[in-house]
């Protein structure tokens, strides 16, 4: 099935809004004609400006993460309705640094997935395996149990919408990537498992390969069957470069 490719830029926690309106100034027209989702994850703080900035364009805004309750006694959170009011049609949730070194749990993420449709923002889940769990041959039971958790509260009838991300921890800024074998071979066992949750509409949801994802080698990437997309870190951080990778390094 033809699934539209989406192409994610987490800037994580750089850049401050001078920084991010200047990297759209020289993003938005290198990529005007993209024949894929251009998506922009800036921090919490440039979200605002930089909606604006790319307003009417053919880039989106995400967040990088989102709490899952409504309003509140909950200091430094954001609400899916605060995201929405500064024009965030995505978020990254689940993202192997919030789980490791803020604990999040697939239940949480799970959760904040569900308050993110329910508030028609997209949510793009994380998932991922250590070094030690590849090593010790778990990466499948993992990274399935990670999808089955953190899609738990995904309504069926909306599930062809979501996006998840397969990032295996260890090739997450060390310029050590998955070969593309071995990243389609994990895609697909995460495909089987979206099909087992959700049926046909499985088939349709993207699946980005997120680790040391750069000009160089995202086309033979995303020539891969199951790898819709990337979720790019580092690479990300210059316009040039992101917009190579949008173009599939062309
Ligand atoms: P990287 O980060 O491209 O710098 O490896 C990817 C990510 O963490 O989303």
């Amino acid at each position: 099935m033809a699934r539209r490719p989406i192409l994610a830029a987490n800037w994580k926690m750089q850049k401050t809004v001078g920084e991010a309106l200047a990297f759209a100034g020289s993003f938005l027209p290198l990529v005007k004609d993209a024949a894929a989702d251009v998506v922009l994850a800036p921090p919490a703080t440039a979200l605002h400006a930089l909606g604006q900035a790319i307003q009417g364009s053919n880039v989106a805004l995400a967040a990088q993460n989102v709490s899952p309750e409504p309003k509140g006694a909950f200091t430094g959170e954001l609400s899916t309705e605060m995201l929405a009011d500064v024009g965030c049609s995505y978020a990254i949730v689940g993202h192997s640094e919030r789980r490791t070194l803020f604990g999040e749990t697939s239940a949480f993420v799970a959760a904040k997935a569900e308050a993110l449709l329910a508030q028609n923002i997209l949510p793009i889940v994380c998932c991922g395996e250590s070094l030690e769990q590849r090593e010790a041959n778990q990466t499948f039971s993992y990274v399935g149990g990670q999808i089955r958790e953190s899609l738990a509260r995904i309504d069926k009838a909306r599930a062809a919408e979501i996006v998840v991300a397969y990032e295996p921890i260890w090739a997450i800024g060390t310029g050590k990537t998955a070969t593309p074998e071995m990243a389609q071979e994990v895609h697909a066992m995460i495909r089987g498992v979206l099909g087992e949750l959700f049926g046909a509409d499985g088939e349709a949801i993207r699946i980005q390969y997120g680790g040391s994802v750069k000009p160089a080698n995202v086309a033979e990437l995303m020539s891969q069957t199951d790898i819709d997309g990337a979720l790019v870190g580092g690479a990300s951080l210059e316009p040039e470069s992101f917009s190579q990778i949008v173009n599939f390094g062309g």
